[in-house]
């Protein structure tokens, strides 16, 4: 493995292998085994805004021996119209490694071709695999497993978190569920190229909800929509809340990403209530990242 560019890229084995690599780094996080990075410095492309992602990747590549560099879009000649793949070829002869977040999922493959070095997604408009490995770790530190729990995402079902997490069950087999309107859908064509049983679809919020384990959310609106009111507007029995959380299994979870537009997707109400999870989950990107980092560099 030399780079996550997805979690359809990814197969079981490596989630597990991620996800237990993880749970190690952060248990010895103050006295560390090793420092893989030493002597290595990475860069950062980042044409989105982020907290969570930079602050934990710049965190993650220090505390790996590393040093790290972030290079704004805005500051760089790929701001101008310089293509990805002379970005690549450029920096692949000078760092060790790439993290970059943009909009085009083909521009992070593009780079980790043209660059020919360990790369990372740290999100697109189709997957945020990273995000992916921290619920994970999440999942398993206050539930133990994700072995037949009930998954239900609520919100998008065709945003990158969605399609993550449909990847994400097709290899761990278990049951998810996308609760979203039906124009949110992720497309047929996707859904047959993954081709899970365990994974369903549905515009029913309760129904999605009964008996849910975890109930996982996103904003209505990702990063490159602002604005668009309309899409918006479909969304709004599907907020969590406490009503729609009655319908859950009694010793349920809630995860969400984010940030968070509270009284939009979630309630200020149950936010609060479950912050210890969702910024646990917040934190574990840090440590989920770490795993990955010592995975693919060279
Ligand atoms: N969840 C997440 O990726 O957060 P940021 O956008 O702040 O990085
Ligand atoms: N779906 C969201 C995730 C933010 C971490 C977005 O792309 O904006």
């Amino acid at each position: 493995m030399n780079r996550l560019l997805s979690i359809e890229e990814l197969n079981a084995e490596l989630l597990i292998e991620l996800i237990n690599s993880a749970e190690k780094l952060k248990a010895e996080r103050s006295n560390p085994s090793s420092l893989p990075l030493q002597g290595q410095t990475w860069a950062m492309i980042f044409t989105k805004s982020s907290t969570r992602t930079r602050v934990s990747f710049e965190v993650g590549v220090r505390e790996l021996g590393g040093s790290i560099m972030f290079l704004s879009s805005n500051d760089i000649q790929l701001g101008r119209g310089e293509p990805i793949k002379d970005t690549a070829r450029v920096l692949g002869r000078m760092v060790h490694g790439c993290i970059i977040r943009t909009f085009a999922q083909q521009d992070v493959i593009d780079f980790s071709e043209f660059g020919n070095i360990p790369t990372i997604n740290a999100l697109t408009d189709e997957e945020h695999p990273c995000q992916i490995l921290a619920d994970l770790l999440t999942i398993k530190e206050i539930l133990g497993t994700w072995e037949n729990k009930k998954v239900v995402f609520i919100g998008d079902g065709d945003n990158n978190m969605s399609r993550s997490w449909i990847w994400a069950a097709k290899h761990l087999g278990f049951q998810l569920v996308i609760a979203a309107p039906k124009s949110c859908f992720p497309p047929q064509e996707f859904m047959a190229k993954v081709n899970a049983p365990n994974v369903s679809l549905t515009d029913d919020p309760i129904s999605a909800c009964k008996d849910a384990h975890i109930i996982n959310t996103d904003v209505w609106l990702s990063m490159g929509q602002e604005g668009q009111a309309d899409k918006e507007a479909l969304f709004n029995a599907y907020q969590v809340n406490s009503e729609l959380l009655n319908h859950a299994h009694h010793d349920h979870i809630v995860l969400h990403c984010l940030p968070a537009y509270r009284d939009k997707e979630i309630t200020e109400e149950i936010l609060e209530k479950h912050a210890s999870t969702i910024f646990q989950q917040a934190e574990n990107r840090l440590h989920a990242q770490k795993a990955v980092l010592a995975k693919i560099a060279k």
